[in-house]
């Protein structure tokens, strides 16, 4: 978490610092700060806690300054105070952090016998204490032995005070990104920072050395040998990164999803011919993943976070339907601690927007130290989930900016299917025929979502009555279940509203006892095989007086009196209905932050991209 951003140019800092904090907000917005080389050569810094909006008002037009860092908060050690916001300061040197220091403590003890004493309660200060500590005028030299003490994960952009113009950075787990322009060289979190100015960046490998000046990024290894960077280039421009005339983020990224979509599937359809027949299949050739990856297998397992874990559930449903492998999905952060069984005919598929994500990062690295495949679903290309895995499926969904995951979310289920199809066609599960029958059915669904989008005025008739509600339980079966687990993170993130996703025929277990008619229960009714049992079940919460919300097929037939509103799906067949759902979902829980005046984009205590334990 906390996004960070360094620049040295012919342009004036505190702009590039200030719009490049603005773009990385939704990483952190607990509080803010840049430190910033004046004409004099001096370090000036400035603070303030909350968002970018309130430093702005804080920096004073006429500091001038063409070489300095910045950083948007997400607090871990420490709350929320001024003294605790970055840069932090230690005799040279003036650094930000991302990440956790995890021996903070102890070196916080050795370091204090040293004579050196924090004011804030952060770890990122110990870290500016100790690389003071081992400064002698060569600042490479500092930041390789003081990476030496350092457990935990970090990134680190370092003022120097008596080197004007010049930011040392150093990462390991936490991200960076950089880039060499006209105006100067910059460096930040995440390509958003960096794309008002240039497409092409490249990722700071770990445990190198950048320093970069108004000219040139250098990069060394520990030891000063020099290093040419690999650059990459983004197809993203600076629209895709902004509102463009929508209210919120998250507005615009859930109206994005026909086109996100386009962008996962139509790009890996490729023609087929068997017996003089032509076939759209989905091919990875050009991903460079080969068939054998899906061939020999004895087990899968999905280990994802939040919201790609929701899909990941849905991934599991389809391989088990149509591959007939035994899957699991587990949670990354228990996944990586568990031991788990893996070995070669294991494929471990990761799933993560950001690439980013701690948890999913170690579960990946524990996939392959046991020597499974790997083969990782990310939409960040460059990310470290993309680099370190055996193979990579790229979602294109675009930049994602919203707190909440919504085309992110669909991107990545029509990567499941998508990659479930060529499997069981490539094992012989599915025929070409079949194969390209279901291909052509979820290319469909791009314009159904389009339908469902045209429902607006409906989404805002639910969310208003949902905005009194204080509790609420999304209810469904199978993929209904899989997606009921997805609506209620999305609900809970934004709208604060306690939300529970229930198996519907597990209610009766226990918790039908929570269900009053003050307790709204959004039942979802899109698979005809299982209808009959969910229709029961509605009438379970029904009974015992729920206000329901009914997302259901629209031929399914369900008395009316079962329900107090209704949506109905496009007509699309039950395997691709949630996508259609999804978005439903998506736009409810949209319109109840937004009617309960909430921060629908940057919600509190999260972050977007969870780069700590
Ligand atoms: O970047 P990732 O997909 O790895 O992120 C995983 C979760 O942190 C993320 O999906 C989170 O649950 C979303 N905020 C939910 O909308």
């Amino acid at each position: 978490m906390c996004g960070i951003i360094g620049f040295s140019g012919y342009e004036r800092a505190t702009d590039v610092l200030l719009s490049g904090l603005s773009a990385l907000e939704y990483r952190g917005y607990d509080s803010a700060g840049i430190s910033c080389f004046t004409k004099d050569a001096k370090i000036t810094t400035i603070k303030s806690v909350g968002k970018v909006s309130e430093l702005k008002a804080l920096v004073p037009g006429e500091l001038k300054s063409d070489c300095g860092i910045g950083h948007t908060r997400w607090a871990t050690h420490g709350g929320v105070s001024r003294t605790n916001a970055h840069p932090h300061s230690c005799g040279n040197v003036t650094l930000i952090h991302n990440g956790i220091i995890e021996n903070y403590l102890a070196l916080r003890d050795t370091l204090a016998a040293g004579g050196r004493t924090p004011v804030s309660d952060t770890d990122s200060e110990i870290a500016a204490m100790l690389i003071d500590s081992l400064y002698t005028g060569d600042a490479a030299a500092a930041l390789a032995a003081a990476v030496a003490h350092l457990e935990g994960a970090y990134a680190f952009c370092v003022l120097f005070s008596d080197q004007p113009g010049k930011i040392y950075c150093i990462r390991k787990g936490s991200p960076l990104v950089a880039c060499q322009t006209e105006m100067g060289s910059i460096i930040a979190s995440d390509m958003v920072a960096l794309l008002r100015y240039s497409k092409d960046y490249f990722v700071l490998e770990e445990n190198l050395i950048a320093c970069l000046t108004r000219d040139e990024i250098t990069l060394t290894t520990l030891d000063g040998t020099p290093v040419t960077p690999d650059y990459l280039t983004v197809t993203w421009d600076v629209s895709s990164a902004q509102k463009n005339g929508f209210k919120h983020y998250m507005e615009k990224e859930i109206h994005e999803q026909p086109d996100a979509l386009s962008r996962t599937i139509m790009p890996r359809l490729v023609r087929y011919s068997e017996n003089g027949t032509f076939y759209m299949l989905p091919d990875f050739t050009a991903d460079g993943i080969p068939d054998s990856v899906f061939l020999g297998l004895s087990r899968i397992i999905i280990t994802a976070c939040g919201t790609a874990m929701h899909a990941g559930m849905m991934g599991k449903l389809l391989f088990e339907e149509l591959l007939r492998i035994p899957v699991t999905v587990d949670i990354a952060s228990e996944f990586r601690y568990q031991n788990p069984i893996l070995d070669e005919n294991t494929l471990v598929i990761t799933v993560s927007q950001s690439g980013e994500t701690a948890d999913t990062l170690a579960a990946l690295r524990l996939a392959r130290k046991k020597g499974a495949r790997t083969l990782s679903i990310v939409n960040v290309k460059g990310s470290s989930i993309a680099r370190e895995s055996g193979h990579v499926f790229y979602t294109h969904a675009g930049p994602e900016i919203a707190v909440a995951s919504t085309k992110a979310y669909t991107a990545q289920l029509a990567a499941f299917y998508l990659i479930v199809f060529r499997a069981a066609y490539a094992a012989g599960q599915l025929s070409i025929a079949e194969c390209a029958k279901y291909t052509e059915q979820l290319a469909a669904i791009i314009p159904s979502i389009q339908q469902v989008l045209e429902q607006k005025d409906e989404f805002t008739k639910i969310s208003r009555h949902l905005t009194k509600a204080n509790d609420l339980f999304f209810i469904g079966r199978g993929m209904d279940y899989a997606l009921s687990c997805e609506g209620s993170i999305k609900l809970k993130e934004i709208s604060y509203i306690h939300s529970e996703a229930y198996a519907a025929g597990e209610l009766k277990h226990g918790t039908l006892s929570l269900i009053t008619s003050e307790v709204p229960v959004i039942a979802l009714a899109t698979q005809h095989d299982v209808l009959p049992k969910m229709v029961s079940n509605i009438k379970e919460v029904r009974a015992r007086g729920a206000f329901v919300i009914l997302v259901a097929a629209a031929d399914a037939m369900i008395e009316e009196e079962l329900y107090d509103f209704r949506i109905n799906l496009p007509q699309i067949s039950d395997r691709f209905a949630p996508f259609a759902a999804a978005v439903v979902l998506q736009m409810i829980a949209y319109n109840t932050s937004y009617l309960r005046g909430l921060d629908v984009d940057q919600p509190r205590h999260l972050a977007k991209s969870v780069t700590v334990e």
